[in-house]
């Protein structure tokens, strides 16, 4: 017995151009995840990494090779089993906040649960207690537009972990911020993670960030190492 949350088997990604060549990003990508480790994927812009963590997400697919989380594979999953297994079990960030302009942090943070029909009393509460984790209680009626890029950043981290993964992807977290704003963030993000025992994939190309995972992979010429 194993006690890998994801597992990725031959994983390959290829765009198809309109001039009909084809793009190879990745291939043949063997790589595992222990439940409650912290990993992170540096490489440089363009090396594929977005395109490898939206796949390990299950928010895109890949040309060849499958990936299984909690020892399903999501390649065999309908588009629902497909969305529940994310809204229940995943959590991401995403390069650019993503948080709807129309919603405000609070709203934007319990998300996941209203969209997982989930959003009780319970779960206000935990968001409550996030946001005043993150220093973001004074904030919580603001809208995005209202919120400076480190606040943004911080709801969408509240927002990634208000379902308690079981994994969070996290694509450049602290990318756009200031070194100072993006080291204090992480060092939140990463005590949130371990008071949830959530296992933790992020992308960065920021090795500082980097080291502070337990283990660190290299995206290079298509290849993980
Ligand atoms: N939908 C698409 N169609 C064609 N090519 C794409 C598509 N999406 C991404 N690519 C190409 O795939 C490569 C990898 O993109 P990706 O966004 O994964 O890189 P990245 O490592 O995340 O870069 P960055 O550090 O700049 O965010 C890029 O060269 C990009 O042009
Ligand atoms: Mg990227």
């Amino acid at each position: 017995m194993n006690n890998n949350i994801l597992q990725t088997t031959g994983l390959s990604k290829a765009f198809t151009q309109s001039s009909g060549d084809k793009l190879e990003i990745f291939s043949d990508i063997n790589f595992s995840l222990e439940a409650g480790a912290t990993v992170s994927i540096v490489g440089s812009s363009g090396s594929g990494k977005t395109s490898l963590l939206q796949i390990l997400a299950g928010l895109d697919k890949p040309t060849a090779g499958y990936v299984s989380v909690d020892g399903k594979n999501l390649q065999q999953m309908s588009s629902n089993q497909l969305c529940q297994l994310r809204n229940e079990k995943l959590g991401f960030i995403y390069q650019f906040h993503h948080l709807l302009p129309e919603f405000t942090a609070l709203e934007n943070t319990l998300m996941p649960l209203i969209i997982g029909n989930k959003n009780n009393k319970e779960g206000k509460e935990y968001a409550g207690y996030i946001l005043n984790k993150l220093g973001l209680a004074k904030r919580m009626e603001h809208y995005p537009s209202q919120l400076s890029g480190g606040e943004r950043q911080r709801v969408a981290i509240a927002r990634a972990v208000i379902n308690q993964p079981k994994i969070i992807f996290a694509d450049e977290p602290t990318g756009n911020l200031d070194n100072t704003t993006a080291h204090h963030v992480l060092d939140i993000f990463l005590s949130l993670q371990e008071e949830l025992n959530t296992s933790l994939i992020v992308v960065t190309h920021d090795h500082e960030i980097a080291n502070r995972t337990q283990q660190k992979y290299t995206l290079h010429n298509g290849k993980l190492a």
